[in-house]
């Protein structure tokens, strides 16, 4: 049952990657009940899944028997009687297709429906069940710890903690799911994945678009909830934790929360030391002027939201003591990237020099998106004579075939859903101390104004987030362009 079936994430998301499931043959028996408030014949919803599977995949495949699973519901969040209707039509369906009474609830909708819609799936016998009940939500999941505390406990009520599936859509991305295969599958990075050897790692998630329609939202967001409490700090999650004792959720599980324990916690006046916000102006992107944060629709005019964040991550702990994990994200950036780079630290002695510059260090970028992939850099001997360094690169890009067999994020999501896999979803735990980190810090910007905006549309950010490596004598590895400026 899809709550929001009218929404965005469900036309843009959700029907496209079941049918890619279908076309798998991932899904044996199924049914999709969309439920939203508005009416709707179950003819006219099957037209918007065709519709958008259609735009989804660009192509003109004959979509008649996939959609003839598909019903609607309309339904009013507050009455009971529109859940007795849908437990009416959920028992037939189950019926029809012998779904041996196991149900997915996906609540792809604003996250102040979700403790009332899971009272009401309890009271009113939704949830009693032959086969399995699981409940996938979507983010933002609360405002704060306070709010996700409450709204963890709404949802408890009707659903326990293993049959939540709490989606960060990043721990859908290939590359991402990939962190912990490169690290823990390769003698080579694992020995050297530590202190000593590493000098810092930089996570970059830059976007190109502005906050678009989702101004309302994003005025009580800004990037640091948006983006840095859920995806950014699950990537420093997966960067940082021990080797798992075997690859079950709950062991990967514990082994991220122990890292959440082991942040630093940031807060007062260090709060501006190791973290920099910033909100983007006016601007130029792909040739077209774009209009600063302030200006866009439902923004306010003074608005103190940041559109930017940068930070400085400590993980005080045996193996990371001393290592600046930085972060940056923020809207209306020069370009669409997702990249980690792992920066190790300089030789002990350089015997090479390559016309007096020091030689390079042995980088390992994980290209997360738009392209996938990681590469490797070293210095080599340059051809000819003289004993001339070099830098070198050894990549592998997920393209090609291999690359269009991919499964998208969220129909990797829905499956592992299916299968009862919770691994790439984040346990209440991961949001609890994830909240709590980002709490600390949010009090401190909500309390000052920022000076805003600080940056321009089309760039890389504020110059602070360049200052606040500076300090620590590093600086940003490019990643749009990286290749061009390390791999002369
Ligand atoms: C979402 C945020 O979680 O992630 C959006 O709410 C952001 O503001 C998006 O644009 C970025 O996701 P992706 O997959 O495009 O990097």
């Amino acid at each position: 049952m899809i709550f929001g079936a009218t929404g965005d994430l469900a036309k843009r998301k959700l029907f496209p990657s079941i049918f890619r499931l279908y076309e798998r043959g991932k899904l044996d028996k199924f049914a999709v009940i969309g439920v939203a408030r508005r009416p709707l014949s179950n003819e006219e919803f099957q037209q918007n899944v065709v519709d958008s599977v259609k735009s989804a995949l660009g192509d003109d495949k004959n979509l008649d028997e996939f959609v003839s699973h598909f019903y609607y519901q309309s339904l009013d969040v507050d009455d009971s009687g529109s859940y007795t209707d849908l437990k009416k039509l959920a028992d037939q369906i189950d019926d029809h297709y012998d779904l041996e009474g196991n149900r997915i609830f996906y609540l792809a909708m604003a996250p102040q429906f979700f403790g009332p819609i899971a009272l009401h799936l309890k009271s009113d016998g939704l949830t009693d069940v032959k086969g399995y009940k699981r409940l996938v939500i979507e983010k933002p999941f609360g405002h704060d710890l306070e709010s996700a505390k409450e709204l963890n406990k709404q949802i408890r009520t009707a659903f326990a903690e293993e049959e939540i599936y709490r989606i960060d859509h990043y721990l859908g991305k290939e590359m991402v799911r990939n962190i912990e295969v490169i690290r823990f599958a390769n003698a080579i990075f694992e020995p050297l994945w530590n202190n000593r050897y590493i000098s810092n790692i930089q996570i970059t998630s830059s976007e190109v678009l502005g906050v678009e329609e989702r101004g309302r939202y994003y005025e009580s967001s800004g990037a640091l909830r948006d983006m840095v409490q859920n995806h950014m700090l699950q990537m420093v999650a997966l960067l940082a934790m021990e080797p798992p004792i075997s690859l079950t959720t709950d062991e990967i599980r514990s082994e991220k929360v122990r890292v959440f324990r082991a942040l630093r916690q940031i807060e007062g006046d260090e709060v501006n030391e190791y973290f920099v916000r910033g909100q983007y102006g006016e601007g130029t992107i792909d040739d077209k002027q774009v209009p600063k944060y302030r200006d866009e629709p439902m923004v306010d005019k003074e608005s103190n939201t940041e559109t930017f964040v940068a930070g400085k991550i400590m993980i005080d702990n045996f193996r990371w003591a001393g290592v600046p994990f930085y972060i940056r994200t923020g809207k209306r950036m020069k370009a669409k990237s997702t990249k980690i780079v792992v920066q190790f630290k300089d030789i002990p002695m350089n015997l090479y020099y390559q016309t007096e510059k020091m030689l390079n260090p042995n980088l390992l970028v994980i290209h997360i998106q738009p392209e996938e992939g990681i590469t490797l850099y070293l210095n080599a001997k340059k051809a000819g004579g003289k004993l001339d360094a070099q830098n070198v690169k050894l990549s592998f890009a997920n393209t090609g075939v291999h690359a269009m067999n991919t499964p998208e994020g969220y129909e990797k999501l829905i499956y592992d859903c299916m299968r009862g896999d919770a691994t790439n979803f984040t346990h209440w735990d991961e949001v609890a101390y994830s909240w709590a980190f980002v709490d600390k810090i949010s009090a401190v910007w909500e309390k000052t104004k920022g000076d805003f905006p600080n940056y321009q549309a089309g760039s890389m950010g504020p110059d602070a987030a360049d200052k606040l490596l500076e300090k620590d004598g590093f600086f940003w590895w490019p990643v749009t362009d990286l290749d061009v400026d390390i791999c002369k």
